[in-house]
């Protein structure tokens, strides 16, 4: 088996991946004519064109846009579903799924629209892929406090099908403290926490994250190698970072794969994951990412398994269904490894 069939084919799980970021140009205008919504491109190659991004803020500008033609319950359904039929064929067997809410009840999109055709997709891929799945309601830090805590509220009704809390959007002048609040309520509900930290934004806010947001996975990360006191925390704590080479080189967090840290960062034994972060948007999916890197770091299969572990490791399922997924990796490598 070749290199290639084998990173497609190991059974894997994605733990990173922002669903609107899931939304090709060909749906957007499929969407957007049913919709009645005027996009501001003539066809699906001028929006390709217009995926040059130059540092975070500036993807962000163009994903808040391109997520106006989503409306209906409907729409979230497919744009869940067509995602869940790509993971499909790279191999996925579980994914953890962020949603930004505030980007939708800011246009006067209900929660409840957003939150059932996500969920309703969830469950169909379930049905159709054996796919599991958890949800992850992600705060946009660009917003004040007060507004994640609006949206808490919103979200308590349909607290089951949410399994935890994140933090993204812009992360520069943004630091995880300003919404240590929210981030206890949630906790008292119930919610675990993640949030995107270290991506743009200094080792400071990790720290942040984990004390102030109590953060059982860090989103990115990749700036901690830069404080070697939180290395040393992130490792002996086995905090997880979902890491997503793909975006990183896109917003230019680096300049090239081949000076991507992720490879530095596994041998310091950090429970490293890969993902898409918003594939549509960054050229590629879950393993898309995986080949990237596998060419440019020269990662071996060995290292290509661990990270596959990880994936599972680091989820929020169940210890028995970790368990599972963990005896059929051994079973993929002890007969293609
Ligand atoms: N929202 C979608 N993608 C993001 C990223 N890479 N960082 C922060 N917020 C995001
Ligand atoms: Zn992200």
């Amino acid at each position: 088996m070749t290199l290639t069939t084998y990173i497609r084919e190991i059974p894997k799980a994605e733990l990173h991946i922002h669903i609107e970021g899931s939304l090709e140009p060909e749906l957007m205008f499929e969407i957007a004519e049913r919709n009645r919504v005027v996009l501001p491109f003539s066809c699906v190659d001028e929006v390709r064109k217009a995926y040059n991004f130059t540092d975070l803020q500036s993807f962000l500008t163009i994903y808040y846009q391109g997520m106006m033609v989503l409306q209906k319950e409907r729409d979230f359904f497919d744009l869940t579903l067509a995602y869940l039929k790509k993971a499909h064929t790279d191999g996925v067997r579980h994914v953890e799924i962020f949603f930004d809410p505030q980007g939708h009840t800011e246009r006067g999109i209900a929660f409840e629209t957003v939150i059932s055709g996500i969920h309703a997709a969830l469950q169909g891929g379930e049905q159709r892929f054996g796919i599991t799945s958890r949800l992850i309601m992600c705060f946009l830090r660009h917003l004040s406090p007060e507004s994640a805590m609006t949206t808490l509220n919103c979200a308590l009704p349909f607290r089951k099908w949410i399994t935890a809390v994140g933090l993204d959007s812009s992360e520069k002048g943004n630091p995880p403290a300003k919404f240590a609040t929210v981030f206890d309520r949630a906790r008292a509900e119930g919610l675990l926490s993640v949030a995107h930290a270290g991506e743009e934004g200094p080792p400071d806010y990790i720290w942040q994250a984990l004390d102030l947001l109590g953060a059982a996975r860090i989103d990115h990360g990749v700036r901690c190698v830069e404080d070697s006191r939180l290395v040393e925390r992130l490792r002996t704590g086995h905090v997880p970072l979902t890491v997503c080479p793909l975006s990183n080189i896109k917003l230019r967090v680096f300049p090239t794969l081949g000076e991507h840290n992720l490879k530095h960062m596994l041998d310091m034994g950090l429970c490293v994951t890969v993902n898409s972060d918003d594939p549509a948007y960054f050229g590629g999916y879950l393993v898309d990412n995986f080949q990237a890197v596998q060419e440019a770091l020269n990662l071996d299969r060995n290292a290509i398994r661990t990270l596959a572990e990880n994936s599972f490791r680091a989820s929020f399922l169940t210890k028995k269904e970790k368990r599972g997924y963990l005896e059929e990796l051994d079973r993929f490598c002890l007969s293609k490894g």
